[in-house]
């Protein structure tokens, strides 16, 4: 590395690597140089002259955002030339600028209003009719009011360099330049609020949010999104017991401040007037409301008849249910059920990854490896519409490390921009031979097998390769690591005894019972058995719900605690954002069926913690430093360490292929996401 250049800072003797802007080197240094259009990560813009600084030796005040520093450089930020300066900017920045501040969104966290507190004048010297234009709604999510806008183009940039979308250009000139979307008067794009977020001002606001509430009214939840299985933190801001907006301003978390439409906007199913609120129980062929202790008693009397005569169960869990939940469900079906037919959706051949990289170390992707290896082969994923986060990181290291990017797969994605493109990975080779280091990330078009042949490959190249194998949702892989497949116990150990997968239970004539747990498998299938007694746990009444004799509400992810694992097996704690009256969460539901059946001593606490302990003591890649999850931060899993020995049928195996709008059934209650659907005419 290149030796560090010395300069000086408000008579600070400082350091810096060569190339640094001065803006830069000065927040490292704990000085803040104020900025608008300025942001880190994207194109320089130099647009609104907020940074300006003294630089000895050079006439005129100069931009920090565009400076970089050099040795020997004697640079001022706090003179009162700058004030006056700065003072000046903002006046401009004011003069068609409306006094919204009471009425805005974006009072008490706007930038401007920051500045002008603290450098600006306390009243203005135009007195002409201030420029206005009208505020236009652009899509169901993002509105735009520009008469607020200072024209720092962060919304263009972000957009553009960051999403790789380009929805939004400016129009005009000077003084009647605008912002505007791709569409004439509207935007096509992927509604992510990238934009909106980004923005220094109330130009942009949300759709969702607008005029609900005031930052300093609202509880900020660090949780983590429960949508695709990237695995986003994001900041929920409660008021009242309901989620009004989602954000990540903290750039905590291992998506930055990243977050697609889901994370940011698709809360609102937790709100939906639908959402189941009380246990519902078959009495005369119909589901009535019952209280939660009748329906308790009359699942764990059935299961406990069902259980004394050696009748047969089947067992569904799902992709969203917290670590702790599947653990707990697979010990209740597998040590007081008696069954390993327990299953869920499953979405990736992630056992088959693990059996071919037995032995091996370091050859699971991280989501940051995304961001910072020098080149990623993207085999049949359309990761913009699937896996957003993947599809950020990889943009972004392509602008700040050209890295290189290789595509394989049937159809045109957003990535074949930045991307060289081939019909099979092995006509890479000669390209991919030149490369230092890879990450391989692969959908479910390659299973078994293919996965195999793929790790050879990966294996023959003269570098380190890591992989990820994709799956949907928030906790898809936590479902497998916990032993949610019929033959597979927590920690991919084998089951001593197979059984059946989710088909082969609907298929069973003689079924006894079906639990399912926050899944809904008849969706598009039927239930051979008429005799089965069903008990569904759901946030709603779903296709499986309508056929269930016990419907009990569960909570959602927002509602609970508890870990979740992403696609790379990185493993982050929920945080409970909300309070729910008629629902529960899956465990302790679990737990009370437990406890009706006179198991609960057999089961353990139903409580998040200690059921953690648990998996933490018997899933050896579980056993993750306890401080850096319990701080926020993600804790990689690597279960990789000897053959699996155990065919887990990967034909079996089929992701959902939900895009950007849809979510499984949480997408369908989500009146944010299907008005996007909508007005996309999709
Ligand atoms: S919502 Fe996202 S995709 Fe749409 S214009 Fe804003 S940044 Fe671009
Ligand atoms: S809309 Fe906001 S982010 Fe975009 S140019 Fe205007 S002020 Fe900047
Ligand atoms: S990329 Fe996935 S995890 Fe991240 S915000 Fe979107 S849906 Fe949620
Ligand atoms: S931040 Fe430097 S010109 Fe805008």
């Amino acid at each position: 590395m290149a030796d560090p250049v010395k300069f000086t800072l408000d008579g600070q003797e400082l350091q810096a690597a060569p190339g640094t802007l001065l803006i830069t080197a000065a927040k490292q240094a704990g000085i803040e140089i104020p900025a608008f259009c300025y942001y880190e990560g994207y194109s320089l813009q130099a647009a609104c002259r907020m940074c300006l600084v003294e630089v000895e030796k050079m006439p005129k005040l100069q931009t920090a955002c565009t400076l970089p520093v050099s040795e020997g450089m004697i640079a001022r930020s706090a003179t009162q030339q700058i004030a006056t300066a700065r003072k000046m900017t903002l006046e401009f920045l004011l003069t068609n600028h409306p006094l919204d501040c009471p009425v805005c969104d974006k009072g008490g966290e706007c930038e401007l209003q920051d500045m002008v507190f603290r450098y600006g004048a306390g009243e203005s010297r135009f007195t002409e009719i201030k420029h206005h234009a009208d505020e236009k709604q652009w899509s169901p999510v993002v509105f735009f009011d520009p008469a607020r806008c200072i024209l720092c183009f962060r919304c263009v940039r972000v957009c553009n360099e960051g999403m790789g979308v380009g929805a939004l250009g400016v129009v005009n000139r000077g003084v009647t330049s605008e912002i505007a979307p791709n569409l004439h008067d509207h935007l096509n794009c992927d509604e992510c609020g990238m934009c909106v977020d980004i923005c220094p001002v109330g130009a942009l606001t949300s759709g969702i949010y607008r005029y609900k509430t005031r930052p300093w009214e609202m509880e900020h939840v660090g949780t983590i999104c429960t949508h695709c299985s990237n695995g986003c933190k994001t900041t929920l801001g409660v008021r009242n017991d309901q989620i009004v907006r989602g954000n990540n301003r903290d750039r905590s978390g291992l998506n930055g401040e990243f977050l697609c439409i889901k994370g940011r906007y698709g809360f609102d199913f937790t709100s939906h007037p639908d959402r189941l609120q009380s246990p519902l129980l078959r009495v005369n062929g119909k589901l009535e409301p019952v209280s939660w202790s009748t329906a308790l008693q009359a699942v764990a009397k059935k299961f406990n008849e069902i259980r004394g005569v050696g009748g047969s169960f089947g067992v569904i869990g799902s992709n969203h249910t917290t670590n702790e939940e599947n653990y707990y469900l697979q010990k209740f079906a597998r040590q007081v059920l008696g069954t390993n037919n327990i299953d869920h959706q499953r979405t990736g051949d992630v056992v088959t990854l693990f059996d071919a990289l037995s032995g091996t170390t370091g050859t699971l992707a991280t989501v940051e490896d995304f961001y910072k290896k020098k080149a990623v082969l993207i085999i049949g994923a359309d990761l913009s519409q699937q896996h957003p986060l993947l599809a950020f990181q990889i943009r972004a290291n392509v602008r700040h490390h050209s890295a290189h990017i290789y595509i394989t797969g049937a159809k045109a994605v957003r990535e074949d921009k930045i991307a060289t493109r081939a019909a099979q990975y092995s006509d890479l080779r000669e390209k991919l031979a030149g490369e230092t280091e890879l990450v391989i990330v692969f959908d479910d078009s390659l299973k078994g097998q293919a996965i195999r042949d793929l790790v050879a490959f990966g294996s023959s190249l003269p570098y380190p390769v890591s992989y990820c194998c994709l799956v949907d949702y928030s906790n898809s892989r936590g479902a497998i690591d916990m032993g949610l497949v019929p033959d597979l116990l927590p920690g991919y150990h084998p089951a001593a005894q197979g059984g059946n997968a989710v088909a082969e239970m609907l298929a069973d004539p003689n079924l006894d019972a079906l639990w399912v747990v926050g899944a809904n498998p008849l969706e598009h299938a039927a239930l051979a058995s008429a005799k089965a007694f069903k008990v569904v746990q759901d946030l709603f009444l779903t296709e499986t719900a309508k056929h269930a004799d016990v419907v009990l509400p569960s909570a959602s992810a927002y509602e609970k605690t508890g870990t979740v694992t992403n696609v790379t097996g990185e493993i982050q704690r929920l945080t409970q954002a909300l309070r729910v009256m008629g629902p529960k969460p899956d465990l302790e539901i679990m737990g009370l069926i437990g406890r009706e059946m006179g198991v609960a001593a057999q089961l353990g606490p139903w409580i998040p913690d200690k059921v953690f302990g648990e998996i933490r003591a018997n899933v050896p890649a579980y056993n993750v430093p306890l401080p850096l999850i319990d701080t926020g931060g993600a804790a990689q899993t690597t279960p990789v360490n000897g053959h699996i020995s155990v065919e887990v049928r990967p034909e079996l195996i089929q992701s959902q292929h939900d895009n950007l709008f849809t979510s499984g059934t949480l997408g369908r209650y989500s009146g944010i996401l299907n008005s996007v659907l909508e007005h996309h005419g999709e």
